[in-house]
């Protein structure tokens, strides 16, 4: 018996979903896994950093107050019912147009008709004292009916000031949403991994914030940083918690409760930090989900499309349609027999 045909003999004995799992797994791979892997992407910002940072931005003992909504109205009552299952939250900023178009192409269009249905979408955006950003805005608006701003400066000192008008609005313009997911337009989210999230997390969602969270964190007092906090503003060692502001959930039930309590809650510039404080002030939860990702989960391949990647940070517009048009049906099984 020559080796090779001893080869075929104990082959022969294996059996065959095995022989099916070794043949058809590396073929899958060669096709599929090589030709997504190793995308470049570009870094998007999602705040108007040409602001420089105010002398002070602590302001002892100041709440948000008589936030106007001047955009975005009738958004969640335009399609079908007025039923909505996830509303989308999503910072932005005027010249994130591209960055906007390509989330509308890509995973924002399971929202209003899309196969997921029954959720709703809206970009949040201050001011900006450049008349032609505006203008566009407006101009953007009146084509897709999708951006909520508010009668503040956009600048990264007031981004707490955008989630509280997202929250305001889904209070007075949608408040039949059960769930809230605030994000970035430089963010991937794989929706129906999300969906399925939200019903196996369901129970502990209602009085928790839900996302990558951190505990015990300690307050950046490098003066240069981008994050810098004095001790002033803030004099203990460690936040209560927070969730990554690059994605979190919150219930219906949190939202509004986090949105009564944030009146007696000073404003606190980091927007995700700041709901650490009232939901800590709430006595809720912090909840760590499986597949949320604060950074970019890498490689960018098919697991983009199952439960391992629910959210993937800093993904560039190009970077967002290539992933949504990657076909992964099979590879997607591949990644189960894993
Ligand atoms: C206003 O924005 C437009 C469009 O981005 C830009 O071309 C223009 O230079 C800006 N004007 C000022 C005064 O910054
Ligand atoms: C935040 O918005 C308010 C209201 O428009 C404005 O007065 C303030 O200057 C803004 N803060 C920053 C840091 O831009």
């Amino acid at each position: 018996m020559t080796r090779y045909s001893r080869f075929w003999t104990r082959l022969a004995n294996v059996p065959a979903i095995v022989k099916l799992i070794l043949i058809v797994n590396p073929v899958l791979y060669l096709f599929y896994g090589t030709r997504f892997n190793g995308f470049n992407y570009a870094v998007v910002t999602v705040e108007d950093n040409s602001l420089p940072r105010p002398a002070n931005v602590y302001c002892r003992g100041c709440t948000i107050k008589d936030l106007q909504i001047i955009m975005g109205d009738d958004i969640c009552y335009t399609y079908r019912e007025q039923d909505t299952d996830l509303l989308v939250l999503l910072f932005t900023t005027h010249q994130n147009v591209e960055a906007r178009n390509a989330l509308r192409e890509t995973w924002l269009s399971d929202s209003n008709d899309g196969p997921e249905g029954r959720i709703r979408h809206a970009f949040l955006i201050g001011r900006s004292n450049n008349h032609t950003l505006e203008t566009l805005i407006q101009e953007e608006n009146d084509i897709h009916n999708d951006i909520v701003q508010g009668d503040f400066v956009d600048s990264y000192y007031n981004l707490t000031t955008k989630t509280m008008l997202g929250l305001k609005w889904f209070r007075t313009r949608c408040p039949n949403a059960k769930y809230i997911l605030k994000t970035d337009d430089d963010v991937y989210v794989n929706i129906p991994g999300l969906k399925d999230l939200i019903s196996t997390y369901s129970h502990l969602l209602e009085t928790s914030v839900a996302g990558t969270c951190f505990l015990n964190i300690t307050p950046d007092r490098n003066v240069n940083s981008k994050w810098y906090v004095s001790e002033e503003e803030y004099p203990k060692k460690t936040y209560p918690g927070y969730c990554s502001g690059t994605g979190y959930l919150l219930s219906a039930n949190a939202a509004n409760q986090i949105a009564a309590v944030s009146a007696t809650v000073p404003y606190f510039y980091l927007e995700d930090v700041y709901i650490g404080f009232c939901v800590s002030k709430l006595g809720y939860k912090f909840t760590v989900l499986p597949g949320f990702h604060s950074a970019t989960s890498r490689p960018i391949d098919c697991r983009y499309k199952s439960e391992s990647v629910v959210t993937s940070h800093r993904i560039a517009p190009d970077i967002q349609r290539k992933i949504w048009n990657m076909p992964c049906s099979v590879s997607y099984f591949y990644h189960y027999l894993m």
